[in-house]
């Protein structure tokens, strides 16, 4: 089926073609919030959403659709004719991105698209005692989900972490930042914060590294 518009379409000549035939064959259009067009919807994570789904021009009753994603949304009789609310309560980080459709149940190429742009600042917090041996490895894990994305950045004792080549390794995605030192050294022992900062504000978690000297694996006497 033809969509009316998407953000992943190269050029807009088609679509609006593709639009109007739709249009004509109908002669309706719908609108969402009072959009008429495909749109992203920015907002705290939290609070409620509602949606309102209308139907414009139309000569006749006419039945309407919901979908979250691929998804159908079950909808009460007397809020499927005409005109059809959703209420995202609440929403939730995992909201963001997924988009909301509104079709007309008798032509679903009559459809408008709202994509959820959830914000949420880092969730960052706590601390964790951590102790190992010299010589052995250790990774330092914070998750730093947020929206808009943030920016990481790790100390050691308050102060900004230089990283050594060869000993330590950052492994940073959109969701997680991983610090792992390797051949952990008597230097290293102390309390690493990893910070995460956005513009909605800032998490952190510190890390206390306590460094135990290696343990013999047999005790001398036994050797002997
Ligand atoms: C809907 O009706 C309004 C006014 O009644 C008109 O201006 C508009 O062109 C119509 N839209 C469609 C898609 O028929
Ligand atoms: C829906 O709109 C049509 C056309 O305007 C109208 O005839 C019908 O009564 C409406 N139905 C409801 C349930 O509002
Ligand atoms: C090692 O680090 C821990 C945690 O930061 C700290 O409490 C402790 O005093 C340190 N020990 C040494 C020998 O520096
Ligand atoms: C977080 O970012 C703001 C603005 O970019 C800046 O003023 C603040 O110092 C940053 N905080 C940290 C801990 O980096």
């Amino acid at each position: 089926m033809a969509q009316r518009s998407s953000s992943a379409v190269p050029c807009e000549a088609p679509v609006l073609a593709v639009c109007f035939l739709a249009c004509v064959a109908t002669g309706l259009e719908l609108s969402v919030n009072n959009h008429a067009a495909d749109f992203s919807l920015t907002t705290m994570s939290g609070p409620a959403v509602s949606l309102s789904c209308l139907v414009q021009n139309s000569s006749q009753p006419e039945e309407l659709l919901w979908y979250r994603g691929a998804g159908k949304v079950d909808l009460k009789d007397g809020n499927k004719v005409n005109i059809s609310n959703i209420c995202i309560s609440p929403v939730t980080e995992s909201d963001n991105g997924v988009t909301f459709t509104c079709k007309l149940a008798r032509d679903q190429s009559v459809q408008v698209s709202v994509t959820m742009d959830v914000q949420f600042p880092p969730q960052l917090t706590g601390e964790e005692s951590l102790q190992t041996e010299e010589e052995k490895d250790v990774t330092l894990t914070c998750q730093t989900k947020s929206n808009p994305q943030a920016q990481t950045m790790w100390y050691k004792n308050n102060i900004i972490l230089t990283l050594q080549q060869n000993r330590h390794q950052l492994y940073q995605t959109s969701e997680v930042s991983q610090l792992s030192i390797y051949k952990v050294q008597n230097s290293d022992n102390g309390t690493y914060t990893c910070v995460v900062n956005s513009t909605l504000g800032e998490g952190r978690k510190d890390f206390h590294l306590i460094v135990e000297a290696k343990t013999p694996v047999f005790p001398k006497e036994a050797v002997i």
